[in-house]
């Protein structure tokens, strides 16, 4: 348990791109969908973990804006397994005391699921512990576009000056509006880039990749990336 270690710096806002359940199923010559519950089981279990670490802030990216061009069966199974974790999941979280909140496009959703998101969202809007950021149909230049739209309303309504546009301004209007910036981004499944997550708040955001396939992402797993992060020498662009 990394938060024995008192010299170590827990990162306040950690991302993970849950990447490699395909993959993960495929060697077991599983189908796909068999790959996504075994993520989504992990899910529950290192989100716990991680709440227990005292990261403050956990953003899982569980479905991309990108994710729908996916073969329509395994869209469902994926919908199938948002539901069925929603619901486990309320129990598990209400006694680690996680707030639950999601970022992204709802409207794209089946009307249940939305309203499991909202009922989500609603009983664990007064926990205290881990700000749990869940990202559901999200992707950043969607976010990044949804901003500029709602900043150009406001000069349109007279309510913002295009001379005085702070960064404030922008990161205001992000999904992640008033949350802190990540410290630490997690890739499983060994590929090096961000697809789409966070693109405007990963500014100066360390970037961890592991081979380790997300279904077999486990607490000392997670200690690792921590242990990598508290390695690095964040300089933010000064020297
Ligand atoms: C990427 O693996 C994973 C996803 C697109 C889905 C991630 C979702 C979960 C882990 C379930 C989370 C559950 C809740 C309730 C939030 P991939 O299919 O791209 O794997 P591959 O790269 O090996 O093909």
């Amino acid at each position: 348990m990394i938060n024995n270690h008192s010299d170590w710096h827990i990162p306040e806002h950690v991302g993970i791109i849950m990447d490699g359940n395909g993959r993960w199923a495929k060697k077991r010559a599983l189908p796909r969908s068999v790959g996504h519950k075994y993520g989504a089981q992990n899910f529950r279990k290192i989100t716990r973990y991680i709440s227990k670490q005292g990261v403050k802030v956990l953003t899982l990216y569980a479905f991309s804006t990108e994710n729908w061009k996916r073969p329509a069966d395994e869209v469902g199974a994926l919908m199938k397994l948002f539901r069925q974790y929603l619901v486990d999941s309320l129990t598990d979280f209400r006694e680690d005391d996680i707030k639950v909140v999601f970022i992204g496009d709802r409207s794209a959703f089946d009307p249940k699921l939305v309203e499991l998101i909202n009922e989500s969202e609603e009983v664990a809007k007064d926990r205290k512990g881990m700000l749990l950021n869940i990202a559901m149909n999200y992707g950043s230049r969607d976010e990044i576009l949804r901003a500029v739209k709602m900043i150009g309303r406001d000069i349109r309504d007279h309510k913002l000056d295009p001379d005085q546009i702070t960064e404030e301004d922008i990161s205001s209007r992000l999904y992640t509006a008033h949350l802190p910036d990540p410290d630490l981004i997690i890739r499983t499944g060994g590929e090096f880039r961000l697809s789409n997550f966070m693109l405007y708040q990963s500014a100066y955001s360390e970037f961890y990749s592991t081979e380790t396939l997300w279904p077999d992402f486990h607490e000392d797993d997670f200690d690792k990336a921590v242990m990598e992060f508290n390695r690095r020498n964040r300089r933010f662009g000064g020297v």
